[in-house]
């Protein structure tokens, strides 16, 4: 790994992790990852901010090394272990320095990664540390996307430290956003994937960091902002309570009649002006329908009745959806069975958690027919008149 310097005293460790595909066993990586390390040097003491993961550990340790600092203090932006997870190899080679962090984060580290509490001083909100001529405050932002989350914000070069918060799962050889359309993807999937069940503290923290002087956001997994406004516009969008014109479409067919409808009700939607972002669920990258969450107005489910219940994809899908908790303010269930069951009783038993309205179901038995269409196309309606109401 290369040091880049960010400006004087402020160095980044980006450690790249080319290859990795899933993250949490759960969350596809298309684009791999990056952990983030940052080096502040000042007049008299010298702060590591966030570590890496500890496969990559040895990365971050060669580093240091070869930029000759001592480190005194190591800050913890936050316990997950793809941040913190090499602190215990750091304080190993540097047995002086203080891990930093919050006390909900001291807390977690001292049960996650089995650190000394002696070793760690938990800081309050709006803090101060001088390194000589280099001032971190901390700020805590909680809840993005863990409850002991805090950002560093550098006072004299107008840097925030935000880890988690605003950052990409995006290994880019460049420093800087250079490509504004591959960020603001990459953002985006790690907002919806990570990110959007928190989007109302989230809310909050934007709201804390506003008035802040703000000349480059450094977190600690993607590319850096030199222009913070990228992603903080972004971010006041996905977090606001505004939906668009969309409809979701996650849905699975056996045999192609719940298909059928699902193409129907595309054509129809697409007839009244509204987009439509349909998900086959047997082969799509969950990542992109959490994505589509993000905006959408509306999310309709299809699904064959199979077992009595719905598919186990439609399940899956309903699942996520709920957990991730969209803004989506409208819902609806189609599909077709053979002889009976309950599918649509359990999809909304799934999808609790959405506050959403839940529009009439449209599920026939079979192929379906001339009536049935009739049904897609109202279900249209009233897809477009809710969606005009708003
Ligand atoms: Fe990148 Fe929540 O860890």
């Amino acid at each position: 790994m290369e040091i880049k310097k960010i400006t004087a005293g402020v160095y980044a460790a980006p450690t790249k992790h080319w290859d990795r595909r899933l993250f949490d066993e759960l969350v596809p990586l298309p684009d791999g990852t990056s952990y983030n390390a940052y080096i502040v040097k000042g007049d008299s003491k010298t702060a590591l901010i966030d570590t890496v993961e500890p496969s990559k550990q040895q990365e971050l340790l060669d580093v240091l090394q070869d930029m000759n600092v001592n480190i005194d203090y190591i800050i913890a932006n936050h316990a997950e272990q793809d941040h913190s997870g090499s602190i215990p190899a750091v304080l190993k080679r540097y047995p002086n320095a203080k891990v930093i962090c919050t006390q909900k984060c001291k807390v977690m580290l001292t049960e996650h990664l089995l650190i000394n509490e002696d070793l760690i001083t938990a800081v309050d909100d709006h803090s101060t540390l001088s390194l000589g001529g280099k001032t971190l405050e901390f700020i805590h932002t909680p809840w993005v996307h863990w409850p002991e989350t805090m950002s560093t914000y550098l006072q004299e070069d107008h840097i925030l430290f935000s880890c988690d918060f605003l950052g990409s799962h995006l290994a880019t050889s460049e420093l800087f956003v250079k490509n504004k359309a591959e960020t603001y993807n990459a953002a985006k999937r790690y907002y919806a994937e990570i990110m959007m069940p928190f989007r109302i503290p989230i809310r909050k923290n934007m709201e804390k960091i506003k008035d802040l002087h703000i000349d480059i956001i450094a977190p600690s997994h993607g590319p850096l902002y030199d222009k913070p406004e990228i992603i903080l516009d972004a971010y006041q969008d996905w977090v606001s309570d505004d939906v668009k014109n969309e409809v979701v479409i996650p849905f699975v067919s056996m045999h192609g009649s719940t298909e059928a409808m699902v193409n129907y009700l595309i054509d129809a939607l697409i007839k009244r002006g509204i987009k439509v972002k349909p998900f086959n669920l047997a082969v799509t990258d969950i990542g992109e329908l959490a994505m589509a969450l993000v905006d959408a107005a509306t999310i309709v489910i299809g699904t064959p009745t199979v077992l009595a219940g719905p598919h186990p994809n439609a399940v899956y899908a309903a699942y996520l959806a709920n957990a991730l908790r969209p803004k989506t303010r409208f819902a609806s269930i189609i599909g077709s069975y053979g002889w009976g069951g309950r599918m649509t009783e359990d999809i909304k038993g799934l999808i609790k958690n959405l506050k959403v309205e839940l529009i009439e179901p449209v599920v026939i038995k079979g192929y379906p027919k001339e009536d049935d269409f009739g049904m897609l196309d109202r279900l249209a309606d009233e897809i477009f008149k809710k969606h005009k109401e708003i």
